[in-house]
């Protein structure tokens, strides 16, 4: 058994999915666009409905020309297209999985070794996944086949490990790619880079120079159709426990011995683990949630939350949350870091933005620039992917006045095309490179972060503050702030 050798197959559970339609499919089809699918690799749709392939094709093809818009070209999907294959299946019954057995069975063009289950289903689903490829015994031989993982891993703490464990009854470590796709992200990657390429960050990148770091992830979508899975998740779990909490250990970490995964996944995982835990009385000086109500966005009129097809009557879930957390080590003890995420803000934002502090001595204090404002260092993350550092220079002319001016440090050039997080995650999984995936310690000590704002949320039931969808949320969300020049960063 050779891991170097590429996959033979991919099956897609979900395949007919929303995560499929808007983020795998058209990942993969970029992958093959730039010939870096292996040519043994089929990949296998397996759903529900009672199709044939064609049928699947169709719905693949036209999931694909909406996403892709006039970049879809029939050509390249015809390629694609034939590599193939569809099981109508459901995620509970064994015979479904007998079948997918027969079709894994087929032969394929050159050699390969082994079979990538994509689990791009709901966290409620993956049990049953497991399960019955241990009863099929496709998970044999073991240390074989790859599993990806979608998030959230678990709702909570102990639904973590239980997890946890039932998966490592059937597969190895190295066969569990537990994935978060904003780990994919070119910015986030590029952080790595600014932080330790540069001697002229690292220095300054701690508690005597950083006043606060904020963390934004603003999306101008609603839930869509995925309110089934989203009303029992709400935007802690589906956001800020993972993608913001990982935004969040990659900014704070300390430089790792090497670039290996696991020692990238240690530091991070100190990092979590400094992460002071937050009392049940201090919840709500920590932490903020609410739910978008009707508003416009983009010029449009869009539904509220509780209207949205398929949500509970007076659902609780929280479509937006702020929260602070100070980390508890050398280098960032004292310092807040704020973290917030909502759908139906104004515009679609993703940046980490770290406030430098004031220097020392205000010397123009006596001339008409009065306060200096603070130095910030911009990383945005989408739709931009840009960096940026704000500093003062002087405005020309005879009086001493000063001006901000940002500094570009983005690496990106007009004409350079960057890969999406998701076609650079695939890869990954095809090569059986883990860096960029999570390790298990990373989601528990994450979960164990956010659990005391999820219990206590969980007994509130009754009462959620409402913005209007276009809003950047609520005035009561700068709670929060330590001190009072402290805000959020709409822009960059
Ligand atoms: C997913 C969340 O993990 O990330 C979605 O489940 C969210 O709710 C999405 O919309 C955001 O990812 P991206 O890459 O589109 O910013």
């Amino acid at each position: 058994m050779d891991q170097k050798l590429h996959p033979c197959s991919m099956v897609i559970f979900g395949a007919t999915g929303n995560l499929a339609s808007i983020k795998l499919l058209p990942a993969m089809y970029h992958l093959e666009a730039k010939n870096r699918l292996p040519e043994s690799m089929g990949f296998i749709a397996f759903a529900r409905r009672e199709w044939a392939l064609d049928d699947w094709l169709e719905f693949m093809k036209l999931a694909l020309q909406n996403k892709l818009g006039e970049r879809f070209d029939n050509a390249i999907y015809e390629r694609f297209a034939a590599r193939f294959s569809y099981v109508k299946g459901e995620l509970h019954d064994v015979e479904s999985y007998r079948r997918l057995v027969e079709e894994l069975g087929k032969p394929r063009p050159g050699v390969c070794s082994n079979v990538v289950f994509y689990l791009a289903i709901k966290p409620t689903e993956f049990t049953a996944v497991i399960n019955n490829l241990d009863v099929v015994g496709l998970n044999k031989p073991r240390g074989l086949h790859r599993v990806v993982v979608e998030k959230p891993f678990g709702e909570d703490i102990e639904s973590a490990r239980m997890l946890n464990e039932l998966m490592h009854r059937h597969f190895n470590e190295d066969q569990i790619f537990r994935i978060d796709h904003f780990l994919g992200k070119e910015t986030v990657q590029n952080l790595l880079v600014f932080r330790f390429a540069n001697t002229l960050i690292e220095p300054l990148w701690n508690r005597n120079f950083i006043d606060h770091v904020q963390i934004t992830v603003a999306e101008d979508i609603g839930i869509g159709s995925r309110a089934d899975y989203y009303d029992k998740a709400g935007a802690l779990r589906d956001m800020l426990q993972n993608h913001l909490m990982q935004l969040l250990t990659v900014v704070a970490m300390e430089p790792p011995p090497s670039m290996e995964a696991d020692a990238l996944r240690d530091e991070k995982v100190k990092v979590l683990r400094s992460i002071r835990p937050i009392p049940k009385r201090a919840i709500h000086a920590h932490a903020f949630r609410a739910q978008y109500a009707e508003g416009i966005v983009n010029g449009k009129q869009v539904k509220g939350y509780q209207q949205e097809e398929g949500v509970e009557p007076n659902s609780a879930t929280e479509t937006f949350v702020a929260a602070k957390f100070y980390i508890d080590n050398w280098r960032w003890r004292g310092v807040p870091f704020y973290l917030r995420t909502g759908k139906r803000m104004p515009r679609q934002m993703s940046m980490i933005a770290v406030r430098f502090r004031h220097p020392p001595q205000q010397l123009f204090r006596e001339t008409s620039t009065e306060v200096i404002e603070p130095n910030w260092a911009l990383l945005s993350i989408q739709p931009e992917e840009s960096m940026q550092m704000e500093i003062h220079s002087k405005q020309p002319g005879l009086g001493m006045n000063t001006r901000v001016i940002q500094m570009n440090a983005s690496y990106h050039t007009g004409d350079e095309v960057s890969m999406d997080a998701y076609e650079a995650l695939l890869l990954d999984v095809i090569e059986g490179d883990r860096t960029l995936f999570i390790r298990f310690d990373e989601v528990e000590w994450s979960w164990r972060v956010v659990d005391p704002i999820l219990k206590y949320w969980e007994q509130e039931r009754q009462f959620i503050h409402t913005y209007p969808a276009g809003s950047w949320g609520l005035h009561e969300a700068n709670r929060l702030f330590d001190t009072e020049d402290q805000e959020w960063r709409n822009e960059l």
